[in-house]
């Protein structure tokens, strides 16, 4: 496959930070087997008890940002894809942690958010974060509290990008889904947006086992994302 001028749109899951030490969702013993969603993650959730939504995402950024948490080698083959591609290269993420730019993506579209942003219900304001969020907390910007919270896209919301996403996915001609379970709509949905627009762009997966979605794509490449994406990419660059 030559990559002149062919549109890349890359979608990640949870499953491509698996290998560096970050649960999945719903695999055994993934976060949802040990949260309930509508407890940690729904408006409904943070209205009802924000200390307990506060305190989910505060444990959950520690976990992320401890030094033992590093990119893998899918992170860091997905940046150099980007380097070679430049303008024709899209990375959606489905994740909030932050290892797609520790491995030097620069291009990253977290569409669920991002759990080292905060911000402000009264005026909108996003601003990074690194220590632990409180109901408490001042918005930098309209000097008032009571109106933060982590900037990350809860059950219900509207996921972010979604029109560039969609403008990107309408000349796209490489689809790539890495360590997705195609579970949670739009991201789910790209696939057979794709399909629909019969615009015979090439599909391909990658994952660790068959996903709701593995029948509609032209190449799956099973195993670890640290061992096939890699490969893959060397032999496309
Ligand atoms: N390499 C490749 N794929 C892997 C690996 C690995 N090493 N380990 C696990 N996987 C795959 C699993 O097989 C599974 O299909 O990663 C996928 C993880 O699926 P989920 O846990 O459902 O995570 P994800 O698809 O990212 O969830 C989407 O759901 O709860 C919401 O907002 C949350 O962004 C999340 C969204
Ligand atoms: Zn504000």
């Amino acid at each position: 496959m030559t990559l002149f001028k062919k549109k890349i749109f890359i979608l990640t899951g949870a499953g491509v930070s698996k290998e560096s030490g970050i649960k999945t969702f719903r695999e055994n013993d993934g976060l949802w087997d040990n949260y309930k969603i509508e407890d940690v993650c729904t408006p409904e959730a943070f209205e009802r008890n924000p200390d307990y939504v506060n305190n989910f995402y505060n444990e959950r950024r520690k976990m992320i940002n401890h030094n033992k948490i590093k990119p893998n080698e899918a992170h860091k083959f997905l940046a150099k894809l980007e380097q070679k591609c430049s303008d024709d290269f899209m990375l959606v993420t489905q994740n909030i942690d932050n290892l797609h730019e520790k491995a030097g993506s620069k291009k990253i579209f977290h569409m669920h958010g991002s759990i080292d942003k905060l911000y402000c219900m009264n005026c909108n304001f996003v601003f990074d974060f690194e220590t632990d969020i409180s109901t408490k907390d001042i918005c930098k910007n309209c000097n008032l509290s009571g109106y933060i919270r982590v900037d990350v896209v809860w059950f219900g919301e509207q996921p972010k990008y979604l029109d560039i996403i969609y403008n990107f996915l309408k000349k796209t001609d490489i689809f790539i889904s890495i360590g997705t379970s195609n579970n949670v709509y739009p991201a789910a949905g790209f696939i057979d947006y794709l399909k629909q627009l019969n615009k015979k762009a090439k599909l391909i997966e990658f994952n660790i086992e068959k996903t709701s979605k593995s029948m509609l794509f032209d190449e799956i490449y099973t195993g670890n994302a640290s061992k096939t994406v890699p490969k893959f990419v060397k032999k496309i660059i």
